[in-house]
Formats: structure tokens, C-alpha cells, sequence
């Protein structure tokens, strides 16, 4: 059965593996996931997620956010799988030929997730990124038609924000994963920071979120642990 922690990803961002290994101690029996994002990766290379695994059970996953051409797309996907990791993350951008290599070539017990439209965009970043105007001020069909994509290419799911997951999980079902990070609980003493599109924790579990990304609410409160607790019941009473 899945319990409420099990929702709780909670990001590695942290410049290295002392640090990230501190706080792997103090939550390993209250997430379902750690999440090695750029950060964390790139300070310590391939080597953090196996140093991660002799110490928690806790389930592993690679947000590299990957993007490139069909073939080097191919050829990561082999090296990223190789680790184990519960997820790996690509960006949609590029179109299905590059989604469908990355997911033939994702293997063993890894599954890939597309990431739609970053939590930190808003309309008005779309706009001037050269967005059709339309999509840009209608971000939960944006998102779909990036969701329409990435899962006929072969994903098994996407990250999007709390705004679009009921939207993702009526349109493709409930297998369809959706992994929502721009988590803000209320009582987080944390601001939006960079984030845009922010939900609770309660909402975006609510409206059908599969895992939930959160992290600067968990890491810089005053009692990690008590945060992430905290969450869990947040979780709980919705379920
Ligand atoms: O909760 P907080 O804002 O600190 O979460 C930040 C984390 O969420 C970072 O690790 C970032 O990479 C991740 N994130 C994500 N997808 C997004 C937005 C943020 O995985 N769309």
C-alpha cells in the first residue's frame, strides 16, 4: 500500500555529498524518494547514487532534464538507466523522435518522465520566449499537448505543475504518472522563491498527483523532519 511519504520526493540540492548524505540521515524513513538533480550530479558525478544506496532504501530519482538530438538522447538513456534509478527526467521540447529514443532506450527498472512546462515559467515568460500567444496564456493545453506527446513517444509520465495534473490524469488515466513539483505547503515559512505555479501539498495530491517534488520548504525549515512529517499528514488527510 502506498503510504503518504511515499508521495514525498524530496530534491538533493545540496553542493555535495556530505551535505546531501546529512540529510539523507535525518529523512530516509519519512520520503518515498531522493531526487540527484544538476547540482548534486554534477559535484559528484554517477558515484552519489550508489553511495545513496547503502544508506537508504529509499527509492532513487536522476533529474538530469536531458535534451538533445534523437541519437546522443539514445545513447544517455543507456548510460542513465545503468544506474537503477527509480526515474529519469527529459525535457518535451524537441518532439517525439527524441522522446522515443530516450523511452526505447530507457531499460531495467527505470522509467522516464517528460517535464512539460517548468513550475518557474508563467504566461508571460511563454509569450516572450516566442510561444503562440494562445498556448501561452492557456498553459493547462500547453501542457496536455506536450503530455499528448511525450506519452505516445513512450513515456510513462510527465512533471507538471499542481494546476494541470487533474487535466494530465483525466485526459491520459490514472497510470499515466504526473510528478508535481511548485510544492507550497501553507504553513511553509518558505516563499515562492523562483517558483510560479505553486500548489499544497493537499491540493496537488488531491487533484491526482502521483509523487510530489518538495523541496526548499523541507530543507530550509527549521526542523527537516518535522517538515516533511508535517507534510505526510497534510498528504494523509486527503487520501
Ligand atoms: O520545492 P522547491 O522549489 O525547492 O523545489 C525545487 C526542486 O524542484 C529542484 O530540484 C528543481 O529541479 C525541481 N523542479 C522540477 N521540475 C520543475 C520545477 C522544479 O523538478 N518543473
Amino acid at each position: 500500500m502506498k503510504l503518504p511519504r511515499d508521495y514525498i520526493i524530496f530534491p538533493l540540492d545540496l553542493p555535495n555529498r556530505k551535505e546531501a548524505m546529512r540529510y539523507v540521515g535525518i529523512l530516509k524513513d519519512s520520503v518515498g524518494l531522493f531526487k540527484v538533480g544538476l547540482e548534486l550530479f554534477i559535484a559528484e558525478g554517477p558515484g552519489i547514487i550508489s553511495a545513496l544506496r547503502q544508506e537508504t532504501a529509499a527509492g532513487i530519482f536522476l533529474d538530469l532534464k536531458l535534451h538533445d538530438i534523437p541519437e546522443t538522447m539514445r545513447r544517455a538513456f543507456l548510460s542513465a538507466s545503468a544506474h537503477g534509478a527509480a526515474f529519469v527526467t527529459v525535457h518535451c521540447e524537441q518532439g517525439q523522435e527524441m522522446l522515443k529514443a530516450a523511452a526505447d532506450a530507457a531499460h531495467g527498472e527505470t522509467k522516464i518522465l517528460a517535464v512539460t512546462v517548468l513550475t518557474s515559467l508563467n504566461s508571460g515568460h511563454l509569450v516572450s520566449l516566442g510561444y503562440r500567444e494562445d498556448l501561452s496564456r492557456d498553459l493547462k493545453r500547453l501542457v496536455l499537448l506536450k503530455t499528448r506527446v511525450a506519452r505516445d513517444a513512450g513515456c510513462h509520465g510527465v512533471v507538471c505543475s499542481g494546476h494541470e495534473v487533474g487535466a494530465v490524469k483525466k485526459e491520459f488515466g490514472r497510470d499515466f504518472l504526473a510528478v508535481t513539483p511548485g510544492i507550497r505547503p501553507k504553513w511553509s515559512i518558505i516563499d515562492k522563491d523562483d517558483q510560479q505555479r505553486i500548489v499544497t501539498p493537499a491540493d496537488a495530491v488531491g487533484y491526482g498527483a502521483d509523487y510530489l517534488v518538495i523541496g526548499r520548504p523541507i530543507r530550509d525549515a527549521r526542523d527537516p523532519k518535522e517538515a516533511c512529517e508535517r507534510t505526510a499528514e497534510e498528504i494523509a488527510s486527503v487520501l
